[in-house]
């Protein structure tokens, strides 16, 4: 393989990564100060404004027609002290889907953002399992260290014990009078001592820098603060996990950083540490085997497909994940499922919402190709037709609905647009029995209320079928691999039910936790699965 430096240097020095975070831990606000940091933006306040108009705005689907595409996703790019850093959004809130997870697929680590007060939340432990299982490096931070929270020490505990991950703070909070007044980094032995600005985090924080060791510090932070600080720091040092780059790298360790997002402290602290820790664009696992980055041929894959929900504009934006090689506008690929040669003549790339044309994209980045509707979900573009990427899992719905056409007559227009926004990724559709699209009623299910709301007004606007959904209680489904009649005999039971795939792969579906978890433990003939096979 001829390597090319600039292809080199360039892998080298980028960064992708998106934020797993519950509602609310502020992954809004700390988007905003990472790109405030790297210069992307001059004043905090934008990118809030735009959820808040978003919010405001009820009818997203609305939203979507005005502006063409796609205001749910986006990457967003910018650059820290010779990082290129590609921040991927993940959407979250009532955009919360599908897509959410496979964002994750397209990261290179992942930033999970926790509440000071409340620690690890339901939504962060479901998109940390999906990164587990990916073994991704995940930095924590932890936010609103303005306020007071769970003590430090027991909030890493708490993480540890419940996510099963060890934990190695890299910087620790400094506070003075109740006040969270810096951060001490451990790695670099520096304190940061902030000052509060007068326009509430718009614009970064004043900051002095000074070591541990420094005859002033007790004067920069004050002796009391100084005296827990070196006793904390001591504490760390001799009981906690020492810092360890492999593991960090195979997910089983994660560098903490203490945080407020909303006053920056702790925020540029974090950043410098992250550019340097956290992976550039690694090898990715492949038909042909490993797929190193620096190989000069382009190869990439589709996570995520932003349909128009503009019946007037069918073209759809297909988010590739660079994986190697270089694009630039023109670039002729394989579409490898189909066979057939793909000209990539426009991409665009994306500052929060803006969108331009991109001159060129290295592993890494993302770019959005123009499709009329032949990509689908974890498509391989490459220039060798015989590299196909391991493809994205499809991950078990938390909603489930009959979905009925509100006209009978448009039955056939249904199945056949069900059919298609199955195989797009945009949908997951059940049977009650194998395969066969004459069962009465298909099931559909969903990640978030969102998928569902984007099927109907597709199902209606795009395949003339107008819908109606009949929510379904059961929401825990698991895939089940063994025997036929022994998987019958185990949905038979109250609360179960049991349904069939778009591939025909059985899974129960049960009411309730408690349900699940029953069979979980006895059931041991079978095997239970949460991604589908
Ligand atoms: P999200 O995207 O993860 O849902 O969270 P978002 O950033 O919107 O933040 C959720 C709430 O938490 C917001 O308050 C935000 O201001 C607040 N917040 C974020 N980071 C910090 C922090 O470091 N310290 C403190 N104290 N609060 C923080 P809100 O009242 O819902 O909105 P707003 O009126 O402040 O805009």
């Amino acid at each position: 393989m001829n390597i090319d430096p600039v292809l080199l240097e360039t892998i080298r020095t980028r960064r992708t990564f998106a934020i797993i975070s519950h509602p609310d831990a502020g992954k809004t606000t700390l988007t905003e100060k990472l790109l405030l940091y790297g210069g992307a933006i001059h004043l905090a306040g934008t990118v809030k404004a735009r959820r808040q108009q978003r919010h405001a705005t009820s009818d997203w689907m609305q939203m979507e027609q005005e502006r063409g595409i796609s205001v749910t996703s986006s990457v967003m790019q910018f650059g820290y002290e010779g990082y290129q850093i590609n921040l991927l959004d993940t959407p979250g809130h009532e955009d919360f889907s599908e897509d959410t997870y496979r964002v994750l697929i397209a990261a290179d680590s992942a930033v999970m953002l926790l509440d000071n007060r409340k620690g690890v939340e339901e939504r962060t432990r479901q998109l940390f399992a999906v990164c587990k299982r990916r073994r991704i490096p995940i930095f924590t931070v932890v936010n609103k260290c303005d306020r007071v929270g769970e003590d430090p020490l027991k909030l890493i505990g708490d993480v540890e014990a419940d996510l099963g991950i060890d934990c190695h703070p890299i910087t620790w909070p400094i506070h003075a009078d109740g006040a969270f007044i810096g951060v001490y980094d451990r790695r670099r032995r520096l304190i940061y001592r902030f000052e509060r600005g007068e326009d509430h985090g718009a614009s970064e924080a004043d900051v002095r820098v000074a070591s541990l060791e420094d005859p002033s510090v007790a004067d920069l932070i004050g002796a009391e603060a100084h005296e827990r600080l070196v006793h904390d720091i001591a504490l760390l040092d001799a009981a906690g996990h020492p810092f360890s780059h492999e593991a960090m790298l195979a997910g089983t360790l994660s560098p903490v950083f203490f945080a407020s997002a909303l006053t920056n402290f702790g925020v540029e602290p974090f950043l410098k540490e992250f550019v340097e820790l956290a992976p550039p664009p690694t090898a990715r696992e492949a038909s042909t085997g490993l797929v190193d980055p620096a190989d000069p041929s382009f190869a990439g894959f589709v996570f995520k497909i932003q349909a128009n929900m503009d019946p007037r504009h069918r073209d759809r934006v297909a988010f590739v994940r660079v994986c190697s090689g270089k694009f630039e506008p023109g670039l002729q690929v394989t579409h490898v499922r189909t066979g057939k040669t793909l000209r990539l003549s426009s991409a665009q790339q994306f500052l929060a919402r803006e969108r331009s044309a991109v001159e060129e994209a290295w592993p890494g980045d993302v770019i959005g190709v123009m499709d009329r509707g032949t990509l689908r979900i974890g498509d391989t573009l490459a220039a060798d037709a015989t590299l196909e990427f391991s493809g994205i899992p499809r991950f078990a719905p938390e909603h489930f609905a009959r979905v009925i056409a509100t006209d009978p007559l448009k039955r056939k227009q249904m199945d056949a647009g069900l059919r298609q926004l199955t195989e797009e990724g945009a949908a997951q559709v059940f049977y009650t029995s194998g395969t066969d699209t004459l069962s009465p009623t298909p099931i559909v299910g969903a990640v978030g209320q969102l998928q569902f709301d984007v099927m109907m007004h597709r199902l209606e606007h795009e395949y003339g079928a107008p819908c109606r959904l009949e929510k379904i209680s059961a929401r825990y489904p698991r895939w089940v691999v063994g025997a036929a009649d022994e998987i019958e005999r185990i949905s038979r039971d109250r609360g179960r039910m049991l349904l069939y795939d778009a591939k025909g792969h059985p899974l129960i579906l049960f009411e309730d936790s408690w349900g699940l978890r029953w069979a979980l433990e006895r059931e041991t003939v079978v095997t239970f699965h949460e991604v589908a096979p």
